[in-house]
């Protein structure tokens, strides 16, 4: 055999270095990462310790607990208490809605800070209400502008507008069916469709298409990874999300993350996590291997063709732009998991109030207060009613609030025949709650809190 000269070799191995280094920018531009092939699992046991921990409902000192069991503050005593509709991990009612807020920077305060305002409190002294928020946060006021020399006529500052730092926004709590899916798609497959997305975007802009669907907003965390739970998209991974569900809505401990401290601020919590790591580990398997919805087709033949032609509208009318329906190997989950405003601009703000001025602004990572996440489709169906906030009743209502980014996809709905639009909402009725979903038998917890909502 013969050898090769070592001038071959040298071009061979430069060759390679080339061939490897092609390879790594493709994947990086282009790749949309490794499908999801296998779905989530979990062994028998660890999914029914995990159930028991999300069914449970908790005390202070719970026996369950490593720490001070629910509490100090929580908005209620189980997590299937919100997560039922559909069976367990389901969405909840309006009556449900967690109210979270952000203080926003202010002078002499470089401090940006978000939490949750609970309704309840284990002990009556650490009750919250948006009355403690304020008296924790106050208006920020500042002294009058002097008073103009005499004589003087030129310009005079005027006084400066006083700076309410806190924001509130109500969210109702999202069906976790599929979740686990959710978590498995690969962040490039985001970024890709991301890409794309805007590529074409431009170009149809250049074209003076004034039809077209923007390509929306990654959600980029503090930390630079991409978030994709929550309305927000303000979470990377499930794991995190249970971990501060756990601390905000029923003051729980977690190895990862600390119980919330009441806003009062009236007494130190010292307490170990509540869930030591095992719990924490089947709660969130219970969570990851809940199962995904499903697409039921009519069994009428009629009514077959009518989900069917939906389908296809669901597509033309622009919908499947931002709800897409297959994304990183999961079908038909129909969402980009991008940040979009469906509002128009309102004068002062609208319902989440003037945005405050440049040198007290949000940090960039955090969304604006009118910017969400597609919400993925599946199960929808069965999670009214619908938007951020549970203000839509129906899926109808909640198609014609699509405005700004989704204009285009709500005006085209809008101007439907009424013939299509029944096609529309036939097939968007499809998205069901998996038929295997445990049923949810917490009525009582049910009422008790609506008892107290209404
Ligand atoms: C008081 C009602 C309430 C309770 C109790 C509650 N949740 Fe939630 N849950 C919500 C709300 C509201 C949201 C939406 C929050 C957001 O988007 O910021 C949510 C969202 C979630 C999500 C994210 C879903 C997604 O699609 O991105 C997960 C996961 C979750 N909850 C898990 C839990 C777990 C686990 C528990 C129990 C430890 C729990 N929740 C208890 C109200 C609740
Ligand atoms: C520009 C991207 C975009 C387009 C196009 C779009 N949507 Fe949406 N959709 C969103 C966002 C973002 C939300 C969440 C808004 C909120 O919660 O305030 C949403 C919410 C929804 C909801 C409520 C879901 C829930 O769980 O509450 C439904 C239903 C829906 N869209 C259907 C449609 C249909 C049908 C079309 C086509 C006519 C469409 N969307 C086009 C981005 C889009």
């Amino acid at each position: 055999m013969r050898r090769m000269s070592l001038a071959g070799q040298r071009r061979l191995f430069g060759f390679g270095l080339l061939g490897i280094a092609g390879f790594t920018i493709y994947w990086y531009l282009f790749s949309t990462g490794i499908p999801v092939i296998w779905g989530p699992s979990a062994s028998a046991s660890e999914m029914a310790a995990g159930r028991e921990l999300f069914e449970h409902e908790w005390t202070a000192n719970d026996p369950l607990a490593h720490g001070d069991g629910l509490g100090p503050v929580f908005n209620a005593k189980s997590c299937v208490a919100c997560h039922f509709q559909g069976g367990v991990g389901g969405g909840g009612e309006v009556g449900h809605n967690a109210t979270h807020f952000e203080v926003l920077p202010q002078p002499g305060r470089n401090e940006y800070i978000t939490g949750v305002l609970h309704d309840f409190s284990v002990n009556s002294s650490e009750h919250e209400s948006m009355a403690t928020l304020k008296a924790r946060y106050p208006v920020v006021k500042f002294p009058p502008p002097p008073p103009p020399p005499p004589g003087h006529c030129g310009y005079i500052a005027p006084p400066k507008p006083d700076i309410d730092p806190i924001r509130t926004l109500s969210v109702q709590t999202n069906a976790m069916f599929g979740i686990g899916w959710i978590d498995r798609i690969s962040t490039r497959a985001i970024l890709h469709n991301y890409r794309s997305r805007a590529l074409s975007a431009n170009i149809s802009e250049m074209k003076m298409n004034f039809d077209t669907i923007p390509a929306g907003r990654v959600s980029l965390l503090a930390d630079g990874r991409v978030g994709r739970f929550g309305w927000k998209a303000n979470f990377a991974t499930l794991e995190e999300f249970v971990a501060a569900a756990c601390a905000n809505e029923l003051g729980l401990g977690t190895p990862t993350c600390a119980q919330a401290d009441p806003l009062t601020q009236t007494s130190k919590h010292d307490v170990p996590p509540d869930l030591n790591r095992k719990q924490f580990a089947s709660l969130v398997a219970f969570c990851d291997t809940l199962p995904r919805p499903v697409e039921i087709i009519p069994t009428t033949s009629a009514g077959e063709q009518l989900a069917k032609h939906g389908k296809t509208l669901f597509a033309s009318t622009g919908c499947a732009t931002c709800h897409v329906p297959d994304i990183g190997g999961v079908k038909g989950v129909y969402s980009d998991f991008l940040l979009y405003t469906l509002e128009d601009p309102q004068p002062n703000g609208g319902a989440y109030g003037p945005e405050p001025p440049i040198e007290n602004a949000r940090p960039s990572w955090v969304p604006r207060p009118d910017e969400w996440r597609t919400p993925p489709l599946w199960g929808v169906a069965d999670s009214a009613p619908y938007l951020h906030d549970g203000s839509a009743p129906n899926l109808q209502q909640a198609i014609l609030r699509h405005r700004h980014d989704g204009k285009a996809a709500g005006d085209r709905f809008a101007k439907m025949p009424a013939t299509e639009q029944a096609a529309l909402l036939a097939f968007l009725g499809t998205l069901k709650a998996p038929a295997d979903a445990i049923p949810a038998a917490q009525s009582v917890n049910r009422k008790k809190r609506l008892a107290k909502n209404g």
